[in-house]
């Protein structure tokens, strides 16, 4: 795939360029000992994902594969992995395959065509779709039997509490500003600016729903009492920020 083919391609999606060039930043940042992947996030998924001996998983938007790995070291198998990036290690473990590719147009990848898998994650991902309905109505139809969509996003009154400080005005006019932005995350390269779309809780529930899809069980996980000790700056950044947002999606039967 010709990576430069991907740029402004995606016109209502969060800007996919920065990150052919943040991939390895943003792994260095995840691997740190008190990166809140680490400390929250990761667990938080790993919970709704249970015991996933024997089970497929396609892990979209899955940065070098790690997470995968760890699955498929517990027992899930036929694994595929999916990135825009390419920062895949040379030789994946055996179980698992990893795949460049576009998650706006994943019914055009030919390694999942025909496939199906018993769960399939989009962690931090689905905003880089151009139209997530699409991506994720895409999903559901390679999902098997029982099958479940793990999904976790951003909350967005983190970027909300950050573009009210940095602009002067009310959390709230931020909040429900439909305009893009950009932000530096400075902890994965500070010269790499992200373009994002605004987005509310409403906007995510509302893209579910159109998707045919329904919540099975939601979470905003927090960091546990041993690591806010451990890590009092990072429990800061959570207070102000509030951290991400977890969803387990089923199909809507009939849809
Ligand atoms: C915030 S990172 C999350 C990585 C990983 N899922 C995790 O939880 O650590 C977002 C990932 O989405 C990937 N990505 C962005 N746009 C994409 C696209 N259009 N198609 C596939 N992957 C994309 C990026 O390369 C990056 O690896």
């Amino acid at each position: 795939m010709d990576p430069t083919a991907e740029v402004g391609a995606h016109p209502g999606g969060d800007a996919v360029e920065p990150w052919l060039t943040l991939a390895q930043g943003y792994e260095r940042a995840r691997a740190r000992e008190d990166s809140l992947d680490r400390l929250v996030e990761w667990p938080a998924q790993r919970e709704i994902l249970g015991d996933v001996t024997g089970l497929s998983v396609l892990d979209v938007g899955c940065g070098n594969g790690a997470k995968l790995a760890e699955l498929v070291a517990a027992g899930a198998t036929a694994c595929v992995g999916l990135d825009i990036s390419g920062n895949f290690p040379p030789a994946p473990p055996t179980g698992m395959e990893l795949v460049r590719g576009d998650l706006s147009e994943l019914e055009r990848v030919p390694e999942l065509a025909g496939r199906t898998f018993d769960r399939i994650m989009f962690l931090q991902s689905i905003g880089y779709a151009s139209d997530p309905v699409r991506t994720l109505r895409s999903a559901r139809a390679t999902l098997a039997d029982d099958g479940f969509l793990l999904v976790t996003r951003t909350h967005p009154i983190r970027y909300a509490v950050e573009r009210s400080e940095q602009n002067g005005t009310t959390l709230g006019e931020e909040y429900f500003s439909t305009g893009r932005f950009t932000y530096r995350h400075r902890g994965w390269n500070d010269q790499v600016a992200l373009t994002k779309r605004a987005y509310t809780v409403s906007d995510l529930l509302n893209i579910f729903s159109t998707a045919g899809l329904w919540i099975e069980h939601a979470s905003e996980p927090q960091l546990p009492e041993d690591a806010r000790r451990r890590y009092p700056h990072k429990q800061a950044w959570m207070d102000r920020h509030l951290g991400i947002l977890i969803f387990k999606l089923r199909p809507l039967p009939g849809r």
